[in-house]
């Protein structure tokens, strides 16, 4: 009977079956949800407010055409290409690409990334959830005030006691339930768990998204006492370009550091998608599609929301004042006083929380898949076995951003993970792409399948112009801002033991993905699996 169990394991082992996705339109949505995300529709108002609204636009577009949509090919073209040698992670996509001993080592960034940056993600979705509840159930019904939004937010998250939560209990409740799901979704696998969320979540979200849009260019003078309060002034605000700030490199800074975010790039999760194709799909077409969808969720729908709405109700400067406080006080503070003034204010509140869920879900699965690819690839670990350690591990971390969220722990790891690493790890593997694996090896596999001719100017963009202007970023950024955090510059006292606490948890994290590269690759040894 042992040996019998045995063989069975043996088996597994030796013929571990991946899976694809079931169509385009498939691959699309998850793609697009993948990239769609609380970036969307919090941080890129908020960033686009900050850095003179329109003319944010231009550092944006242009961040979006050298940067940005290279990278999708770039990573679209680097998963598909993995995912014929079984390989659905950096360690193993970089192996193939370049015979180097340590390269794998290098491709754990892009499963341990992600990983900590979902570490985060899950809890400020777990938020959205929340709220979502508490709209519906008017559970922040009386509080008009920017000030009692404030400390609403501030007693939910553990910070001050209040008379709306006394304690932490109901956030970290949240946060586990948010976890489940997520949980739940990846033990169905690809395209039980990630396409059928996709499927459903995707339409529903810009349905929810098209509803609150029509809502806020319908809202015309909330109070007729405030004649400059209205929609059109909203949209002037968000829109009448600003050009004196592009002369300031934080402005260009932040519309990369936001393509970056908001399209996934540098993250592993769009490799670990892509590795799902079959051998000549398309990688040219469907990525500049699911760009495509993301970008009207981002510029039409996320900028037609937040930033608008606040205007119309709160004016100009207390706008600014608010959009200078971050994504967090726009979106979890201003709007719920808004939707309170509304007809139907608890639905509106519903819908908008609810559409930030959604789009928190379908990314924050992306942003667990990596791990899950890499244990089942790399390990040969049973599916459902996988979900329930990436779960083990984002609950373990999640519950240190909860308890620590006051310390400045889920900025630090923002920091290192979401917005330094990001460039980091996309200048590494644009150098692998176009000088190492040669840029002619890796023209041919972005137009293999290719249902569209991409113009030529895009070789030379990915050789020349897109790991120049990482490069650029990447030291720009280190002088501005980098020596600061890394030196903890104007950190209290009191945070201090916490960042280090982040810091800890961060390179643990990677030195455990080393050690598992290295047995899996023993493994593949023994088992004749290498070239
Ligand atoms: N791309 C995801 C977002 O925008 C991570 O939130």
């Amino acid at each position: 009977m042992e040996q019998a169990v045995d063989k069975h394991k043996q088996h597994q082992f030796h013929h571990h079956t991946r899976e694809f996705w079931s169509s385009r339109i498939a691959l699309i949505l998850a793609m697009a949800g993948n990239a769609i995300g609380l970036g969307n529709f919090l941080r890129f108002p908020v960033k686009a407010a900050q850095n003179g609204g329109g003319a944010f636009m231009i550092p944006y577009f242009i961040a979006l055409v050298f940067l940005g949509i290279p990278l999708l090919w770039v990573e679209w073209a680097m998963g598909r290409f993995g995912g014929r040698y079984r390989h659905g992670t950096t360690p193993g996509i970089f192996y193939r690409m370049w015979n180097n001993r340590f390269i794998k080592y290098v491709g754990a960034i892009g499963v341990v990334m992600p990983v900590i940056i979902c570490i985060y993600y899950n809890y400020i979705e777990s938020w959205t959830l929340s709220y979502s509840f508490f709209s519906l159930f008017n559970k922040y019904t009386g509080v008009t005030t920017r000030e009692g939004m404030g400390t609403f937010l501030a007693s939910y998250q553990g910070r001050v006691p209040s008379e709306y939560f006394s304690n932490i209990w109901t956030a970290y409740a949240f946060f586990v339930l948010t976890l489940a799901i997520n949980v739940y979704v990846l033990r169905k696998g690809v395209v039980k768990g990630i396409e059928v969320l996709a499927k459903w979540g995707l339409p529903l979200l810009f349905f929810f998204g098209v509803i609150l849009v029509i809502r806020v260019f319908t809202l015309g003078t909330p109070d007729p006492a405030y004649p400059d309060r209205n929609i059109l002034n909203g949209l002037a605000y968000m829109w009448n370009p600003d050009f004196s700030r592009l002369k300031d490199s934080s402005c260009w800074l932040a519309a990369a550091g936001q393509i970056f975010f908001t399209l996934s790039v540098g993250f592993g999760a769009i490799q670990t998608y892509a590795s799902y194709l079959k051998e000549k799909d398309d990688v040219a077409l469907s990525g500049l599609s699911a760009c495509s969808l993301n970008e009207f969720a981002e510029v039409i729908l996320g900028g037609s929301i937040a930033i608008p709405v606040a205007i119309a109700f709160f004016g100009l400067s207390e706008t600014q004042a608010i959009a200078k406080g971050g994504a967090f006080d726009l979106g979890f503070q201003a709007l719920p006083i808004v939707f309170q003034k509304l007809h139907f204010g608890s639905i509106f509140g519903f819908l908008w929380f609810f559409l930030l869920f959604i789009a928190g879900i379908t990314s924050s699965v992306a942003l667990s898949q990596p791990a899950m690819a890499f244990l089942q690839d790399e390990l040969r670990m049973p599916l459902k076995k996988a979900a329930n350690l990436v779960g083990a591990v984002l609950f373990i971390g999640g519950t240190m951003v909860v308890f620590f969220l006051r310390y400045g722990f889920l900025d630090e790891l923002d920091f290192w993970a979401g917005t330094v690493g990001l460039v980091a790890f996309a200048f590494i593997e644009t150098v692998l792409f176009a000088w190492i694996f040669g840029m002619d090896k890796g023209w041919h596999e972005i137009n293999l399948g290719a249902d569209i001719n991409l113009s030529r100017i895009f070789y030379y963009i990915i050789k020349y112009v897109t790991p120049l202007y990482l490069l650029v970023l990447l030291v720009t950024w280190f002088c501005q801002d980098g020596i600061a955090v890394l030196f903890m510059k104007g950190v209290p006292q009191e945070n201090v033991p916490y960042l280090w606490g982040a810091r800890a948890l961060m390179a643990a994290l990677l030195i455990t993905g080393f050690v598992l590269i290295k047995l899996a690759w023993k493994q593949h040894r023994e088992a004749g699996r290498l070239p």
